[in-house]
């Protein structure tokens, strides 16, 4: 099967670093399809280039957040979900394209700002309804698992962050076989949704607790993190804007 790494992204100073540090380790990754999804009206030129020079299979598209659900200037980040439309809007591009069963695949929903090792790709290449591993550095915790019993079957998750969620999991803790994408040809990621429920609302479309494939180790091992790189201090920059000026004439960062 095919890997499908979903990722929404969005422009701000670091984009260029993140998303090269996603394509130098996909590109280790073999029978891999990248489908990156920008958070604007129109294809960046700036992404596009990066994708053209990555030597990836790759799928460029774009649909701009609605002005009510974009995050206000200043307004904390966790007030709004992130990545709704962008990532409804892969899932939209899989079933049309990748419609037909003999395309086997398995949807992995990679942001931009985590790192990810290239073990975790062996682990997603064995999913055959929804699989699930620990993930790294996220919801107040070390390390937020599921939990497995003496049978190998997931019983929860030692999530400290709202526990009572249908799937306490972070995004980067599950992938989801392409068959039941298309079984269930509405599941998708909405704006109606309580603050952390994104996963739990896609997951509970496709899948149940029962039916889940511990992975990883039966979950012993990590090889995600919930990174999110630290917003730089552009101070400086900001000077020269005032002045007309700017640091980045002629040269992509
Ligand atoms: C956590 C989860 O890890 C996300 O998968 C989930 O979407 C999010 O919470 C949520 O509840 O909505 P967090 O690290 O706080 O994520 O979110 P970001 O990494 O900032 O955003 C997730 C993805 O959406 C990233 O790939 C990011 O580039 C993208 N994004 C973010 C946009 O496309 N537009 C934005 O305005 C912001
Ligand atoms: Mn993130």
């Amino acid at each position: 099967p095919v890997i499908y790494a979903i990722t929404p992204t969005y422009k701000r100073p670091v984009q260029r670093a993140e998303l090269t540090r996603l394509s130098n380790t996909f590109r280790l990754i073999n029978n891999f399809h990248w489908i990156i999804v920008e958070d604007s009206e129109m294809k960046t030129s700036l992404v596009a280039n990066l994708l053209f020079r990555s030597h990836l299979n790759y799928t460029h598209l774009a649909i701009g957040t609605p002005v009510e659900w974009k995050r206000k200037l200043k307004e904390p980040k966790w007030k709004k979900p992130r990545g709704v439309k962008q990532r409804n809007k892969a899932l939209e591009w899989l079933r049309n394209n990748k419609a037909n069963e003999n395309d086997e695949g398995i949807v992995y929903f990679a942001d931009d700002d985590n790192t990810y090792s290239v073990d975790l790709f062996n682990e997603i290449r064995k999913v055959k309804g929804v699989g699930v591993w620990p993930v790294g550095l996220v919801g107040g915790l070390l390390v937020e698992k599921p939990l497995i019993n003496s049978k190998g079957k997931v019983i929860g998750w030692n999530s400290a962050w709202r526990p009572e969620r249908p799937f306490p999991v972070d995004m980067a803790g599950f992938a989801i076989n392409l068959k039941l994408l298309r079984n269930h040809s509405n599941a998708e990621f909405s704006w109606d949704v309580s603050r952390g429920y994104q996963e739990s609302a896609i997951l509970s479309q496709v899948t149940t607790i029962d039916q889940l494939e511990p992975l990883a180790d039966n979950c012993t091992k990590v090889y995600v993190w919930h990174t999110r790189t630290e917003e730089p201090i552009l101070k400086a920059e900001e000077k020269l804007k005032n002045r007309g000026l700017r640091s980045d004439m002629n040269i992509e960062v």
